[in-house]
């Protein structure tokens, strides 16, 4: 195991910021820290890189107690929000200048060559003697990215590094980023609150609320298996269910429409046909007429199906599909 945080809790004066947190992360895994505004994943980060001490407990790093190791000895590259260049130098000049300050047993054309090498692998070759307001804002996070990585790193920590993008630029990002990742085969933990984000790019899922770690696990399995509401409702839609002193909860891609229905189908109301792309999604009320439920249907079926609104409709809830939770738990 290449990084081992355990029982970390960091106070700040009477704000608990992490409470209790352990998480393992492996050589090459690519780690994402998913949870709400204010849930402590910058803190954890930042522990994590040394920037902030924890009140207690304990990280290792490669077997070593690192708890208390100097930040400049951790050997980590960090990509932040804010792009954080300096405007005042060129593109490589930006990545030499990281070189300068921590690789000082580097030759100048030594720092060039790799400065070079790294523009290339973001594709910023071409831009090397632009100024950072030059460049667009994806540009910019990429150089960030570059500066990082040219250090090469034993681990790189990047804190919402693509919130400031715009939906398309960001979309592209995260698949260089998750290459780069790959082909460099750097261990990497990045903070987002953005659960597609980190569905799509993360090796492993650190759900974290309320400065407790929720549940870790591979994208599938947070998706299919959440341990508890939060996590539900936090990656993607879950709807949830009391049913006979139970709270049950299916996903909405799920449910299925049934022409005839038997005893365990549930009757609806339709509320609302919402078209989101590929699918769509259905709001119909529970026949208590106050629980919504959603199901998503792909769009290319719709029309077959003859819905309207404040139509009734019959629908089956696999067993299979259902998560069990202690009643009132949702
Ligand atoms: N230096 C600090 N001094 C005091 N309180 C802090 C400090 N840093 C963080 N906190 C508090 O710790 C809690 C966790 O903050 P943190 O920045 O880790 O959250 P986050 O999950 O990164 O949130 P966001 O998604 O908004 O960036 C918050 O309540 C915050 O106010
Ligand atoms: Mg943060």
């Amino acid at each position: 195991m290449f990084l081992q945080i355990k029982d970390i809790t960091k106070k700040f004066g009477k704000q608990t910021a992490l409470n209790n947190v352990s998480a393992e992360i492996e050589k090459g895994e690519f780690v994402c820290i998913l949870g709400p505004s204010g849930c402590g994943k910058t803190t954890l980060l930042r522990t994590i890189a040394g920037l902030e001490l924890p009140t207690s407990g304990q990280i290792f790093i490669d077997g070593k107690d690192s708890t208390y190791l100097h930040p400049a000895k951790r050997n980590f590259g960090i990509v932040f929000q804010s792009y954080a260049l300096f405007p005042n130098m060129t593109i490589v000049g930006n990545i030499m200048f990281g070189l300068q300050q921590k690789k000082k047993s580097m030759t100048k054309q030594e720092m060039e060559n790799k400065a070079l090498d790294v523009l290339r692998m973001v594709d910023l070759y071409d831009h090397r003697n632009k100024y950072p307001r030059q460049l667009s804002g994806g540009m910019q996070q990429r150089t960030a990215l570059a500066r990082a990585i040219a250090l090469s790193p034993a681990f790189l920590l990047l804190d919402e590094p693509l919130s400031a993008l715009d939906a398309k630029v960001r979309h592209k990002l995260r698949t260089e980023i998750r290459s780069i990742q790959q082909s460099l085969k750097i261990t990497a933990i990045m903070v987002t609150h953005d659960q597609e984000e980190a569905l799509t790019m993360a090796d492993k899922i650190i759900v974290m609320n309320n400065s407790v770690v929720e549940q870790i696990g591979a994208p599938r399995e947070v998706y299919d298996k959440p341990v508890n509401p939060f996590v539900a409702n936090f990656i993607g839609t879950m709807n949830f269910l009391q049913r006979s002193g139970q709270t049950r909860a299916i996903r909405p891609e799920q449910i299925e429409i049934v022409d005839h229905r038997d005893e365990h189908d549930v009757t609806v109301r339709i509320k609302h046909i919402e078209f989101k792309g590929v699918l769509t999604r259905i709001h119909a009320f529970l026949p208590n007429q106050t629980t919504m439920i959603y199901l998503d249907v792909p769009s290319e079926q719709i029309d077959d199906l003859q819905l309207n609104e404040n139509g009734m409709l019959f629908l089956r809830l696999p067993q299979e599909h259902l998560i069990d939770y202690p009643q009132g738990a949702a």
